[in-house]
C-alpha cells in the first residue's frame, strides 16, 4: 500500500477552511440523508460537514489522518459547543467497535487513495463499519477531458482568500499533468501571499471514471442505490460535475 502523501496540502486547517469557504452545497445533501442513527465521516478534515451535522443533533464521529486538520476541527467544535468524537487514524486501518447508519466519504477524498490496495482497504473499512441497513455515500468529481489534457505549463485559477495570520491576500493557482497509466493527476498548487515568493505544494489525485467507480463499489460489496450528478439530486449523466454514489451493503 502506498503511504499517505497529502499532508503538505492539509498542513493548516485554517487555510483549508478559508480556501473552501464557498463549499457549502453538500452539507444539506448529507443532512437529508441522515436518519436517526450515528454518522461516521471518513477523511473529515476540519469538520466542514461534521460540525453542521452535529449542530443538527446527529451523533457524529470524524476520522482523519491529518493531526493539523483535526486540531482545527476540535477547536471549531468546541467554539460551536458541539460534541463530536474525533479520531486521528488512517481510514484504511480503521477498526472501531461501532457501526453507523450513515458513512460519508465527501469532497473527492477517495482521490487520496491511489493504488488498488489503498482503495480496497478504504472501502472495506467503510463496509465493516456500516450498519446492516446503513448507507455509504461517496462524492468524487466526474473527470473532464479538458482537465485531464492540461499541459504542465498551463496555470489555472483555484482560489483567492485572506491569509489567516497576516490577512494579506493569498492567490492559489494550479498546474497539472495527468498520467494515463496510473490514472493519477499530479497537481501542483502555487500559493502566493501578497507580493511574496510563490510556494509550490503537490496534490496528487487518483482519477475515477464513472463505470470504473461503479464497478469498484460493487466489487467492494456495495449495491448502488442511487447515483447523482449534483447535490440537488439530478441523476448522474455525461455532463455531470460530480459522481455522488449512495450505496448499501450488497
Ligand atoms: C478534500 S479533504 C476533505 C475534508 C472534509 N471531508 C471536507 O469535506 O471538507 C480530504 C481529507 O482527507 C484526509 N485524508 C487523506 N488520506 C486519508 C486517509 N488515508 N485516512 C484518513 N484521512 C485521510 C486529509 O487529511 C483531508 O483532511
Amino acid at each position: 500500500m502506498k503511504p499517505v502523501d497529502c499532508q503538505p496540502i492539509y498542513r493548516d486547517g485554517r487555510h483549508y477552511d478559508r480556501l473552501n469557504a464557498d463549499v457549502v452545497d453538500d452539507i444539506p445533501f448529507y443532512g437529508r440523508l441522515a436518519g436517526a442513527g450515528p454518522i461516521l465521516e471518513l477523511a473529515c478534515g476540519t469538520g466542514r460537514i461534521t460540525i453542521p451535522l452535529a449542530q443538527d443533533g446527529h451523533a457524529v464521529t470524524g476520522v482523519d489522518v491529518s493531526a493539523s486538520m483535526l486540531r482545527h476541527a476540535r477547536d471549531k467544535a468546541r467554539a460551536a459547543g458541539v460534541h463530536i468524537r474525533w479520531i486521528l487514524a488512517d481510514t484504511r486501518a480503521l477498526a472501531l467497535r461501532a457501526r453507523f447508519g450513515l458513512i460519508l466519504l465527501p469532497f473527492n477524498s477517495l482521490a487520496h487513495f491511489h493504488d488498488a490496495e489503498s482503495i480496497g482497504a478504504c472501502l472495506s473499512a467503510a463496509r465493516r463499519h456500516l450498519a446492516f441497513d446503513g448507507r455509504f455515500v461517496v462524492d468524487m468529481f466526474n473527470p473532464r477531458f479538458d482537465y485531464l489534457t492540461r499541459q504542465p505549463d498551463e496555470r489555472h485559477f483555484v482560489a483567492r482568500y485572506e491569509d489567516p495570520d497576516s490577512e494579506e491576500p493569498v492567490l492559489v493557482t494550479e498546474s497539472s499533468s495527468y498520467d494515463r497509466a496510473s490514472q493519477m493527476m499530479h497537481n501542483r498548487w502555487h500559493f502566493r501571499v501578497g507580493d511574496g515568493a510563490e510556494e509550490v505544494v503537490p496534490l496528487n489525485m487518483r482519477v475515477f471514471f464513472p463505470q470504473e467507480l461503479d464497478a469498484i463499489m460493487r466489487c467492494a460489496g456495495f449495491a448502488i442505490e442511487a447515483k447523482y450528478g449534483d447535490y440537488g439530486g439530478t441523476p448522474f449523466s455525461s455532463s455531470a460535475e460530480k459522481q455522488l454514489i449512495v450505496c448499501r451493503r450488497a
